[in-house]
């Protein structure tokens, strides 16, 4: 796409490997000790391919042989591949949230391609976190880069039925407390739900946001719906590395792919996957880094138009598995070539609606046609009023109709371990009307872990209740469900209002009128902010210390604030 080509000189890398100092000695005898020839290197594109594997996360346990498969594509296209292996967000372990080292793996990132001679790189990511923390740091680095996405894992199976990650876990844990199923299903469930490589198979925050790096055209076409055990998979690894060559040659960078228009591109696809609600605070903390400003307003516009197409899990029935086989994300996003700007450029260097060209919905049961959305509109609402100056977000399509419009009284929980505590106790006063109130949980108070699918008590899950509206400044599980009013913002940490809630204060939601409000005059808030105090601070030390200082709110996208914004950051001196 790019006029002309770079030349050989014209690389990052030639600063490096290129001239004739004592530095660069020391940079080829250095390559040569590990036994590449001078025709490895010489005169070609270094591709550093950033790779989050690591014994630790299951989702990128094939990365191990992915990174081969994409060296051999960067070999056959005449670069130089490197890999860099870059810290480890393995959703189901780190503690207290992968949240809190998003921007960790950000910053891994940009330093990474920044301090080494590196003249593209090759994303490989997938588990949540992972997908936007590459990319945030690539695109600040802004070197060419193409993402390679995980690939969802297969289906799980018990007894016959498909399992989802995350969604049948939350049911079949219900089910246990509820006394309907056994121990030994439980267990029987626990074996037979990951079984395969890859990332959470439902359109949790994994599939959303490699579908997301897919529509911003930062992948292959096709390369977000891929299965990961699938040998498509493996081949899809190889052309993303022979593809970066090129993509260095032509000097096509992220900001180049990266527009506002891509942007409401990948609002459109978020809404129409009826994605993860986590998808919000990481596009918008993705745009921050290369200066375009989204705000929550923005998702809510465009989910008011925006029909819910994908029929899975945990909006709808099917698994990623099925979504591939039904024509994948080109066939879902073709179906709404009218909402999309297509003219946005690509990895390919082709743009969109050229990369869409040709694909066509092979099971009309799993992916919807616009005659026949799963949903008209509305795969995400954001929510505003007195309880929510700056904005929460709701997925009503994962949530029981009767909650989107409902008033009910308070029942509060000052922390995950008092909710903890005292949410089965058989005294506590609560019915399937009540509104279950979780306050810090946000991002300065706990790092915004994912407890905002706050648990119904037993004693209503044995009466049948299945759902209860929720409100927390924590986030979901995109493989969640249910009426959970999230990213509260400010959060209670701070002494907003949503700190101030009582036992019995009547809430009231209504989501098609885009409302959260609480009954509770302003005097009486006004007395009560003056009997708030802060709680002690959580992160005194180390990176905590770092976040805790620089952690932006929810509706700012949670990144640090010094790492916004396209400032240039000098190359690095080579003395
Ligand atoms: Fe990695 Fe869900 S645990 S994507």
């Amino acid at each position: 796409m790019a006029a002309t080509r770079r030349r050989p000189e014209d690389l990052r890398s030639h600063r490096w490997y290129g001239v004739q100092d004592l530095r660069a000695f020391g940079h080829r005898s250095r390559t040569l000790q590990m036994g590449f020839a001078r025709e490895d290197f010489a005169g070609k594109p270094v591709i550093g391919i950033v790779n989050t594997w690591s014994d630790i996360n299951p989702c990128h346990y094939h990365f191990k042989q992915r990174v081969e498969e994409v060296k051999r594509g960067v070999w056959q296209a005449g670069g130089f591949p490197l890999e860099l292996p870059a810290i480890t967000l393995a959703e189901p372990f780190q503690k207290p949230t992968t949240m809190m080292y998003r921007n960790l793996l950000a910053m891994d990132t940009e330093e990474l391609l920044r301090s080494y001679p590196v003249d593209g790189a090759v994303l490989m990511g997938g588990c949540d976190k992972t997908t936007p923390a590459l990319i945030m740091g690539a695109s600040s680095a802004n070197l060419p880069a193409i993402y390679l996405p995980a690939g969802p894992m297969l289906r799980g199976n018990w007894h016959g039925e498909f399992l989802g990650s995350g969604t049948d876990s939350w049911k079949y844990w219900a089910e246990l407390r509820a006394g309907t199923i056994t121990e030994r299903d439980w267990q029987e469930v626990e074996e037979g739900i990951a079984r395969s490589p890859g990332h959470c198979m439902v359109m949790g925050t994994a599939s959303t946001m490699t579908s997301v790096a897919e529509t911003l055209g930062l992948t292959l076409p096709g390369a977000a719906s891929i299965p990961a055990a699938d040998a498509n998979h493996g081949r899809m690894a190889t052309a993303s590395g022979r593809r970066i060559v090129d993509m260095v040659w032509e000097d096509l960078k992220p900001r180049a792919i990266l527009t506002a228009a891509a942007f409401d591109n990948a609002i459109t696809a978020i809404h129409a996957l009826s994605g993860s609600t986590n998808a919000v605070i990481h596009l918008i903390a993705m745009a921050g880094r290369v200066g375009v400003a989204l705000d929550l307003e923005r998702f809510d516009r465009i989910s008011r138009t925006t029909p819910v197409l994908a029929n899975v899990r945990p909006a709808g029935t099917y698994l990623m598995e099925d979504f591939y086989y039904a024509g994948g994300l080109r066939a879902l996003l073709a179906q709404l070539r009218d909402a999309l700007a297509l003219d946005c450029i690509t990895v390919t260097g082709k743009t969109l609606g050229e990369n869409l060209d040709g694909a066509r919905i092979y099971r009309p049961d799993v992916i919807r046609t616009r005659a026949d959305p799963l949903s008209p509109s509305g795969g995400l609402a954001v929510l505003r009023g007195n309880l929510a100056p700056d904005g929460a977000v709701i997925k009503p399509t994962a949530a029981e109709a009767r909650l989107l419009k409902h008033k009910g009284p308070a029942v509060v929980f000052q922390s995950y371990d008092d909710m903890a505590a005292r949410i089965d106790d058989e005294a506590l006063v609560i019915d399937a009307d009540s509104v279950i109130v979780l306050q810090n949980a946000g991002p300065l108070a706990a790092g915004m872990p994912e407890w905002g699918q706050l648990p119904i008590p037993k004693k209503l899950l044995r009466c049948g209740v299945r759902d209860m509206l929720r409100i927390s400044d924590a986030r979901m599980s995109g493989t969640s469900y249910g009426a959970c009013v999230l990213h509260v913002a400010p959060e209670s940490y701070l002494g907003a209002p949503l700190a101030l809630v009582r036992d019995g204060d009547s809430i009231e939601i209504d989501v098609a009128a885009r409302r959260l409000h609480l009954h509770v005059d302003e005097s009486e808030l006004a007395r009560r902010r003056t009997e708030w105090r802060p709680a002690p601070a959580r992160f005194k030390r180390g990176f905590g210390a770092l976040y805790a200082g620089h952690v932006t709110q929810a509706d700012k996208g949670c990144d640090f604030d010094f790492l916004e914004g396209t400032v240039d950051t000098p190359e690095p001196d080579i003395h």
